[in-house]
């Protein structure tokens, strides 16, 4: 099943350490980058109002900026409650300098 490939910004949008926040065909993603390296999550945090690409980055892990729940970056798994639910991650490709993913 392959699905379709979306460009969301180019790598120089988003700082090493760093997030940045993309809207796109209905979705709201969170764009990071984890010392150069590229993850792509669903920018609502699973516990309520917070957005992701608005929390505070420590390594590769997210902290929200509403109740300070916390995520691992890669693999969009809860770090720290009150998040239970994991946050959705998508695949990422770095293409010509753009961080593009599979939807
Ligand atoms: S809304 Fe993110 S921890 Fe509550």
């Amino acid at each position: 099943m392959s699905g379709k490939r979306i460009e969301l910004c180019s790598t120089d949008d988003v700082a090493p350490g760093a997030a940045f926040k993309v809207e796109i065909d209905d979705l709201a993603l969170a764009v990071f980058n984890v010392d150069g390296e590229f993850y792509v999550t669903d920018d609502a945090c699973t516990h309520g109002p917070g957005s992701l690409s608005e929390g505070y980055i420590e390594g590769d892990v997210v902290e929200c900026n509403f109740h300070n729940g916390q995520f691992n970056i890669r693999t969009g798994e809860v770090v720290l409650p009150p998040c239970m639910v994991p946050v959705k991650t998508y695949p990422v490709e770095v293409q010509d300098g753009k961080v593009t993913i599979e939807v």
